[in-house]
């Protein structure tokens, strides 16, 4: 059996409620500023590699977790409103105090991004660690790290809380539908997020609505079954009964959903795919082992352990083919 028999125990375990609550009590990363920086300039390093703009006006941030330090390096590195939607509550105030204070050290010294040897785990790879000065120039963040902008994000951090609250950051957990106004944001990121979400296809539309056009999606996700198998994979090894009983009722839990499917889903909403960087690694379940859901899974599929993807809303004339550019 390819399911952790600790695993199968814990799961059925989550049926009791005051079980379930102990469940996904911390998301790990974003205690950790330098963890934060990290992610941030990656992202951004790969914004710029593939061409896609760097200067942002408002950043949704879907899954801060412990604490909005993604967030608070973009709004260091010139980022105007920062939106964090999280569906359960846990970063408090001290925390993002204390990430912001590091933060701001780590950009005044212009700090190399913490590379493999600090977060061996961390994803996507770049290829030089170096601080990202292309993108931050010291001229931007003279402007950006101004003391006048650095008091208005923490008075901000000190009212992230309150949804009315029109500074620079907003932080809603749990979020519903409909919370962002359609068309309003240039940036949709998130670390290790959306293997979770059980309603891919609706989240991709609405993280498509959001977007203005020219607006840029930047994910990392995660496929691995998060420690619940003995292969990394074996979660598409698993019948839609054993996994109901593995996972559980565990606040987060992966809706399993490989490479080709985010893809699939990207296209369909009419965003192009400006970078697709898979971590490749060996199947841990031979194709006879396959689940019936997952027997369709490509070779690729079934050895892509992450990605970091990023796609763009083209805006009109790009988007018609050249028709309007040649008229
Ligand atoms: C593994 S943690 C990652 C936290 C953080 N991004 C990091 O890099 O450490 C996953 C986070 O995604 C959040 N999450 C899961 N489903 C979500 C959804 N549909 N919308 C927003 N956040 C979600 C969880 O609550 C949790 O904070």
């Amino acid at each position: 059996m390819t399911v952790k028999p600790y695993s199968l125990m814990i799961g059925i375990a989550t049926h009791i409620p005051v079980l379930r609550r102990l469940t996904g009590l911390k998301t790990g990363g974003t205690v950790s500023s330098r963890y934060c920086y990290s992610v941030w300039l990656r992202h951004l390093s790969l914004l710029r590699r593939s061409g896609l703009p760097t200067t942002i006006g408002t950043l949704v941030e879907l899954g801060p977790g412990d604490s909005l330090g993604i967030g608070l390096g973009a709004l260091l590195s010139g980022v105007e409103h920062y939106i964090a939607l999280d569906v359960v509550r846990y970063a408090d105030k001290a925390t993002n105090l204390r990430i912001f204070d590091e933060l701001i050290t780590l950009f005044e010294a212009r700090a190399p991004v913490p590379d493999d040897t600090e977060f061996p785990l961390l994803r996507p790879p770049l290829e030089s660690y170096e601080f990202p000065a292309e993108a931050l120039s010291p001229a931007r963040l003279q402007v950006t790290l101004h003391s006048n902008r650095v008091e208005a994000i923490r008075a901000a951090i000190e009212h992230a809380d309150e949804t009315t609250h029109r500074g620079p950051l907003v932080y809603i957990a749990p979020w519903k539908p409909g919370v962002i106004e359609p068309g309003t944001v240039d940036l949709v990121l998130s670390q290790s997020v959306l293997q979770y979400p059980p309603d891919l296809e609706g989240l991709y539309c609405e993280m498509c609505d959001w977007l203005r056009p020219g607006g840029v999606l930047s994910h990392e996700i995660d496929f691995k079954s998060l420690g619940l198998t003995v292969e990394w994979n074996g979660h598409w090894s698993c019948s839609e009964v054993l996994w109901q009983l593995t996972a559980g009722r565990r606040r987060h839990k992966s809706n399993r959903e490989p490479h080709s499917a985010h893809i699939a889903l990207i296209e369909r909403t009419g965003l192009r795919v400006a970078c697709d960087e898979r971590v490749v690694r060996p199947s841990g379940i031979t194709r006879t082992q396959l689940a019936r859901r997952f027997r369709h899974l490509s070779d690729q599929d079934l050895t892509t352990s992450s990605a970091f993807i990023q796609a763009v809303k083209e805006r009109a004339h790009e988007a018609s083919d050249g028709q309007i550019m040649s008229g």
